[in-house]
This record gives structure tokens, sequence and C-alpha cells, in this order.
């Protein structure tokens, strides 16, 4: 009866998690992302079964049918939601946590570089965006948030948002976090950045102070504040994406 337990949990965390879904029958009969879910639970049995080729075999049967490629290998908690399922890719040395929502187009995958544990470690409550890549044997903490087309390359702390390529910390336990120093940037053109940063206090300096403002990015601060102030006012009609 456990499967029959897990199955129920399955299709009423999709009811809770996506506002587009109606009844329990629809949610069984349309959405594809719990179908992968459900045969990598097969797959991964026989995986585990030492029977590796029929566990692949079946594994690439639920792609074709759901457009979602989960290794046998791969771990996967309990009430995951692929959310529209096409294009999702979990590597075999991936481990998902409980109540974990992947949009399309998620990969869960290696760098190309390691062997052994390669690909990452997703905790649990984590919400990856759509088309977001989290790349590496790293770890994406409890509770936190990828944007969609995001590039994730290092750890992620619990209760965190990310975005950007290759992704930022944007939000830490609700506070916004805002990179005022050049080195924390980790971006190909960051050198070039550090650089230009330095030349323009140089010139400052050589201003005499004067055009330096009390604290920098204060004016983009201000504005983003009342950015966020007016989408507070329209928070109703605002979401995560969900149901779309
Ligand atoms: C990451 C996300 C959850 C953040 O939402 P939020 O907490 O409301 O964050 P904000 O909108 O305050 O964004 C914070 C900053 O990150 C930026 N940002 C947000 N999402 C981003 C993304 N995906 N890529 C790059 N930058 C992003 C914002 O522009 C903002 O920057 P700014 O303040 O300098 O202008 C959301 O933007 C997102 O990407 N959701 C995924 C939706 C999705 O996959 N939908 C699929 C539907 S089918």
């Amino acid at each position: 009866m456990a499967w029959f337990v897990r199955i129920r949990e399955d299709v009423n965390s999709v009811l809770e998690r996506d506002p587009a879904a109606r009844s329990r029958l629809e949610v069984v009969l349309c959405y594809p992302g719990l179908w992968a879910v459900w045969i990598h639970r097969v797959s991964h049995r026989l995986w585990h079964g030492h029977l590796r080729l029929v566990a692949r075999l079946l594994s690439q049967v639920g792609r074709f049918f759901t457009g979602v490629d989960i290794h046998p290998g791969a771990l996967l908690g309990r009430r995951l939601f692929i959310d529209h399922a096409t294009g999702v890719v979990i590597g075999e040395t991936a481990i998902v946590g409980s109540d974990v929502t992947l949009y399309q187009g998620v990969t869960l995958g290696g760098t190309g570089k390691g062997h052994g544990k390669r690909h990452p470690t997703v905790c649990d409550g984590v919400f990856i965006g759509n088309n977001a890549n989290v790349l590496g044997n790293i770890t994406v903490g409890e509770n936190s948030r990828v944007g969609a087309g995001s590039v994730v390359l290092s750890d992620v702390p619990p209760n965190s948002t990310v975005v950007g390529v290759p992704a930022h910390i944007v939000y830490r336990n609700g506070l916004r976090v805002l990179i005022t120093d050049p080195h924390e940037v980790k971006d190909p053109l960051s050198d070039v950045i550090i650089a230009l940063s330095a030349r323009v206090e140089a010139l400052e300096e050589r201003l005499g102070g004067e055009a330096q403002t009390a604290e920098p990015f204060t004016a983009e601060e201000a504005e983003r504040t009342a950015y966020r102030e007016q989408l507070d006012h329209m928070r109703q009609y605002v979401s995560m994406g969900e149901g779309i």
C-alpha cells in the first residue's frame, strides 16, 4: 500500500502547488512530470536490483513519453513536482530532496569534468525556474530558489534566491543582497569590471573626492525599493509563474 500513499501525496502536492490543477483525475491524466517520477521509481529499483540495462531502457521509454530524462541511478525525494516536464534532465549521481519543484528545461547535470559524485544535490523545498542549469557536485540549500535561465556553478546557501549566468545571490533569508564589491562578481568579465572599478576610484581620488557620493549604489537601491513597493501593491497579480 506504500506506493498508493506515495502516489496520493504526489497528486495532492501538485494540487497544492499548481493553481491550474483542478482535480485529482486531471493531475493523474495530464501531468507528464508526475508520470516521469513514477516511472523513475520503478527504474531506480531495477537499477539497484542490478538490472541496469532494463532500468536504462525503462527510463528511455519514460523519456519518450514525458520528455523528462532521469537517470535510474538518481536519488529522488518525496513529492517532486516537475511542471510542464519537457526537457528536464537529471543526472546519475544527482540527489533531490523532498518537496522540490522543477520547471521545464531544468538540467541537474555534470560539468563534464568530474567522476564519481558529479551531479548536484538539491535540498528540501527548493524551487528551480525554467531552463535553469545546476551543474557539478554542488548543493542547493533548503528552500532556496533558482531563477529561470540561471546557470548555477557553486553552492547556494539555504533560504536564498540566485539568478543570472553565472548565478549570484539576490536574496538571503528574505533580505536583498546587493553586490557592491566588484571582486564578488563571478563572471568571465569580472577582471575587466574590477579594473574599471579601480580606475574610477583612482579618477575620483584625483578629483579630490568631490565626485564621490556618500554611499555607492544609493540611487540604484532607492530606485529598486520604489519598484518593489509598486510590486507589493500589485502582489495579487504577481506569482512565481505557477500555472502558466
Ligand atoms: C528567481 C525568482 C523566483 C525571483 O523572484 P522574486 O523573489 O520576486 O525576485 P525579484 O523579482 O525581486 O528579483 C530580484 C532581482 O533579480 C532579478 N531577476 C529575477 N529573476 C531573474 C532571472 N530569472 N534571471 C535574471 N535576473 C532575475 C530581478 O530583475 C531583480 O533584479 P533588480 O532588483 O536588480 O532589478 C523569479 O524571478 C523567477 O525566475 N521565477 C521562475 C519562474 C518560472 O520559471 N516560471 C516558469 C513558468 S512556465
